[in-house]
């Protein structure tokens, strides 16, 4: 079985490398940048690497030429930065993607594993959990060109039998994820606690997410190649919310200590409160999240013992 991991050296996407390595996958990995095998043992030598741009990129078909699964996690944009330029954000996603899509198709790809958004793709609501038959009115440029990628993968499915699975992720954190990426919370806290300087919390932090290990994502990913039930969209995230205050304590917790937070205006992308309901992928895909939140702080710590 040959998986070929698009957006491969970032954060989801070197996890999820290591993750099918091990599992005994072909593996390749395609990026713009070079992936960093630091803390990954013998990657070199087990994965096949292609470095291009996605949006330059003229053809996939070489690329996906004898490819059994491929996983879409690209993205040139995160929900903060999208609505600054929304002609970009849909060029950039949806119309590289469409190009892959037709060579999946030409070259019998078995399937497309799209990693979209949880968080941003549902929009403003108090139904939570937020299951995956719940309406979908994104409130950022990056929400929207997800749900477009998932409209052309079920479109893609209805005239060619591109098969597809869509994991709408949540707030996923851990060791590898990029610090000042203007996403992930923990992360990004802990390392400010860490360094003895402020947090910096936009609005009153008390907005709500569902904070998932790394780990637990690359675990639903691989799940995904197997899945033949009829379900085509899967929330993946830990079912439970914290707000950011929460996570400042829980910090507080582990490192028994005092932490400085500052709050500063709220950003108008931030949806109040998003927490998913992970029963269909508990139900349909023997998973369910393994860390905790706690234990999630714990192990970041872990991760980058070596550098405190
Ligand atoms: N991290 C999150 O909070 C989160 C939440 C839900 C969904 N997602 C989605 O999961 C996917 C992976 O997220 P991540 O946090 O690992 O992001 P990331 O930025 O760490 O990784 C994305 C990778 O894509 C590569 N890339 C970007 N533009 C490219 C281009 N033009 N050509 C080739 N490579 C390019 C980057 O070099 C990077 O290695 C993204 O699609 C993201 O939207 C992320």
């Amino acid at each position: 079985m040959k998986c070929l991991v698009l957006g491969g050296a970032g954060f989801l996407g070197s996890y999820l490398c290591k993750y099918l390595v091990d599992k005994g996958y072909n593996v390749i990995l395609f990026d713009k940048n070079q992936p960093d095998y630091s803390s990954f043992n013998d990657m070199e030598d087990k994965i096949e690497v292609v470095i291009n741009d996605f949006v330059e990129c003229e053809s996939f078909d070489e690329l996906t030429k004898s490819v059994d699964v491929v996983f879409h996690l690209i993205s040139t944009t995160v929900p903060r930065n999208s609505n600054q330029n929304m002609g970009f954000d849909i060029e950039s996603n949806v119309l590289p993607t469409l190009k892959l899509l037709n060579n999946c198709k030409k070259n019998d790809v078995k399937k497309v594993i799209f990693f979209s958004s949880g968080g941003t793709i549902y929009g403003i609501t108090n139904n939570i959990p937020i299951s995956e038959v719940h309406s979908t009115d994104p409130i950022c440029s990056y929400g929207i060109h997800k749900l477009t990628i998932e409209k052309y993968l079920q479109l893609y499915w209805y005239l060619y039998r591109l098969d597809f699975v869509i994991m709408r992720i949540s707030n996923p954190y851990g060791g590898r994820q990029f610090l000042n990426a203007s996403q992930g919370a923990v992360t990004t806290f802990l390392e400010r606690a860490l360094s003895n300087e402020p947090i910096h919390i936009w609005g009153d932090g008390n907005i709500i997410r569902d904070y998932i290990h790394v780990s637990d994502v690359a675990r639903a990913a691989s799940k995904l190649i197997d899945y033949k039930g009829k379900y085509k969209v899967f929330n993946i995230g830990n079912g439970e919310g914290h707000s950011l205050n929460q996570i400042c304590a829980q910090i507080k917790t582990v490192l028994e200590r005092e932490i400085k937070v500052n709050y500063e205006q709220a950003k108008k992308e931030d949806v109040p409160i998003n927490v998913l309901d992970i029963n269909r992928a508990i139900s349909e895909l023997d998973w369910k999240p393994r860390v905790s939140l706690q234990e999630g702080i714990r192990l970041l710590i872990e991760d980058w013992s070596e550098l405190i």
